[in-house]
């Protein structure tokens, strides 16, 4: 039930746990461990747009609607994103990273994790192809929410996220104009599909903790901010055991390595750019 007083839409803790319960039995999704302030606002959000009048007409939802489940994960996500978010992290990626692991091997495998609707896998298919060694990548972008995997799969941008997509790309210094990579239909975007044939977009869930293959570079930005510090942990150790040994992890401008269980197996390349390289097993 919502709390009376001020604020008529707090949500008491009790009714997220059950929440929660209820999402990990019945759909083996677990939301415990992430960041309860804005796990709370999101499902705030949710109960506005949907206009239950409580957590428990949510609940009520999710155990006898499962085909509601896929909205519910993408109303509890955070997708916010763009083309070359940070461009001098972009550039340290071309002008530094890429090089140094080109130095010693012939190929380059990248992991975004947590891809959203794709502009930072655009990005690094971009990059690579100015560089001229887009077929010497392979790369694998995941979700765990279906329905953005879907729209990164399809690849199109609309009009008004363009422009700022654009302003990144030339703070960036790419050689052309973004528009080059894109057809326009209306008023959206489409990106070059030939442009993604080395990149595989799947559903991958970070709190389960499965490695499945191991990468040159790990990019994983602006995710678990959205996680409390034990998922965190936890996270850190299945990214760890996915980079080969001098891999590299990239991870969001307002998250750090510091506190974590897991730093002393990582050492600093670029502090600004939270760039780290696997420097232990
Ligand atoms: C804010 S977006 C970041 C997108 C992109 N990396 C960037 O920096 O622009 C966060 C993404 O993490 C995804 N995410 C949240 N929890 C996840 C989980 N447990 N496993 C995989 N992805 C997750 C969300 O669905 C969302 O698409």
């Amino acid at each position: 039930m919502f709390s009376s007083g001020k604020n008529m839409y707090d949500i008491e803790i009790s009714d997220l746990r059950k929440l929660i319960q209820l999402v990990k039995d019945k759909y083996d999704y677990d939301f415990k461990d992430y960041a309860m302030s804005s796990f709370k606002r999101r499902i705030k959000r949710i109960i506005e747009l949907y206009k239950f009048d409580s957590v428990d007409a949510l609940v009520e939802k999710l155990t006898h609607t499962p085909s509601f489940f896929e909205e519910f994960v993408s109303e509890v996500t955070v997708n916010v994103t763009e083309m070359f978010r940070d461009p001098s992290f972009w550039v340290v990626v071309r002008d530094e990273i890429i090089p140094n692991i080109l130095s010693s091997h012939n190929k380059i495998s990248i992991w975004h994790a947590g891809c959203s609707s794709g502009e930072e896998v655009f990005s690094m298919q971009i990059l690579l192809e100015e560089m001229g060694i887009r077929d010497k990548s392979h790369t694998v972008a995941t979700d765990i929410d279906t329905a953005i995997i879907n729209r990164a799969k399809n690849a199109s941008i609309s009009q008004k996220n363009m422009e700022l997509n654009t302003s990144n790309y030339e703070r960036y210094q790419g050689k052309y104009v973004l528009d080059k990579y894109f057809s326009k239909n209306k008023d959206r975007y489409h990106f070059n599909q030939d442009i993604l044939s080395n990149v595989s977009f799947r559903k991958h869930d970070l709190v389960k903790g499965q490695v499945f293959s191991k990468f040159d570079i790990v990019l994983c930005r602006n995710v678990m901010i959205y996680f409390n510090q034990t998922l965190q942990n936890s996270v850190l150790k299945t990214l760890h055991e996915s980079l080969f040994k001098y891999g590299f992890l990239c991870i969001g401008s307002k998250e750090s390595l510091i506190w974590c269980d897991i730093s002393n197996k990582f050492s600093v390349i670029n502090n600004e750019e939270k760039i780290y390289k696997k420097s232990r097993d």
